[in-house]
């Protein structure tokens, strides 16, 4: 497969993604009243999907108003490959403000997010601050707070120069998100991504969502299954366990790390929401749902030891 190809593909997940939180969001899994700007309808998924989705956005929350509250919002946010994502907005609905917001991920990508911004007025609405106009061209938007922005994050040189560009403060606590991102990079080019973030900002704290166990039966199947849609998943080797998941930030410099499975992240959720969500809707492939949830994890590291805590 060309490498345009697959980056063809690779792009292609962020509607996969954004379609199933739709979904997710549709069934009252949990609130989001700015992902259907992004995706105007979608088919209905399978229990366990939504479920997984629930499981994952749910748990990023927690860890990402945690991240904020305990830096009193005098923090950066910085979302690689982020898709339609909608955090930025949801930040801003319940008042947690934070000094800058970054999103990244492939031209092609954020020039669609751009357009929808653009003729959105709540989504323009929430970016806009008073005095500061909105730039904007094709790939890339800039607010005061929010800046959007068009790179291809496995050229270090390029992400480098666009951090720039987006006057971020690198001495200033900052979270790195990525969902589902990191697993589409060559490891070598994640690593490099990885080491340069640990390099530059000093108090920095990470979330990566993504695939573990990748090397057992169920894993090859979900491998095989994005292969034949012409993704291949070039970033697999730090996905065999969440050991591999941990050590793949120590290596490269960061303080320290963790990493749990879902089935682990879910018996930490509020017990509240799982009884709520529950009753949404019947899961008859029980067994599915626990496979699903040991081939997904989430990993935290941290540069500074004063993140070490942030834990569900
Ligand atoms: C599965 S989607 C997830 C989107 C979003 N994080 C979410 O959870 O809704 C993966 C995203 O990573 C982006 N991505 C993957 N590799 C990338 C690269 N080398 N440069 C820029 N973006 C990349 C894709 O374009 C896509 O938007």
């Amino acid at each position: 497969m060309d490498s345009v190809g697959n980056d063809e593909a690779v792009i292609a997940t962020n509607d996969d993604a954004s379609s199933c939180k739709r979904c997710a969001v549709a069934m009252g899994y949990w609130r989001d009243r700015y992902i259907s700007y992004f995706v105007r309808s979608t088919d209905r998924k399978a229990p366990e999907i939504n479920r997984g989705y629930f499981a994952r956005c749910v748990a990023i929350k927690l860890l990402v108003d945690k991240f904020v509250e305990v830096t009193h919002g005098n923090c950066q946010i910085v979302n690689i490959g982020a898709g339609f994502d909608t955090l930025y907005w949801r930040l801003y609905d319940e008042g947690k403000n934070v000094k800058g917001f970054v999103e990244l991920d492939f031209p092609g990508v954020t020039s669609r997010k751009c357009l929808y911004i653009q003729r959105t007025k709540p989504l323009l609405q929430a970016i806009s601050e008073e005095d500061y106009d909105v730039k904007l061209n094709r790939n890339n938007l800039h607010a005061h707070t929010y800046k959007l922005t068009g790179v291809d994050l496995r050229n270090i040189t390029e992400v480098e120069a666009k951090i720039k560009e987006s006057d971020l403060d690198y001495s200033l606590p900052t979270l790195f998100l990525a969902e589902c991102v990191l697993v589409y990079m060559n490891t070598s080019k994640s690593s490099q991504l990885l080491q340069w973030i640990a390099e530059k900002f000093k108090s920095a704290f990470f979330i990566n969502y993504e695939m573990v166990n990748l090397g057992d039966r169920f894993g090859e199947v979900m491998v095989s299954n994005l292969r034949s849609r012409g993704c291949d998943l070039a970033g697999a080797q730090a996905c065999q366990s969440t050991e591999t998941q941990r050590q793949r930030f120590l290596d490269v410099g960061w303080a320290g790390a963790d990493s749990y499975d879902m089935i682990n992240i879910w018996a930490r959720l509020p017990p509240e929401e799982i009884a709520r969500v529950m009753q949404i809707e019947l899961l008859d492939e029980q067994e599915l749902l626990q496979q699903l949830f040991t081939h997904y994890a989430i990993t935290t590291a941290w540069t500074d030891h004063r993140w070490s805590d942030i834990q569900l």
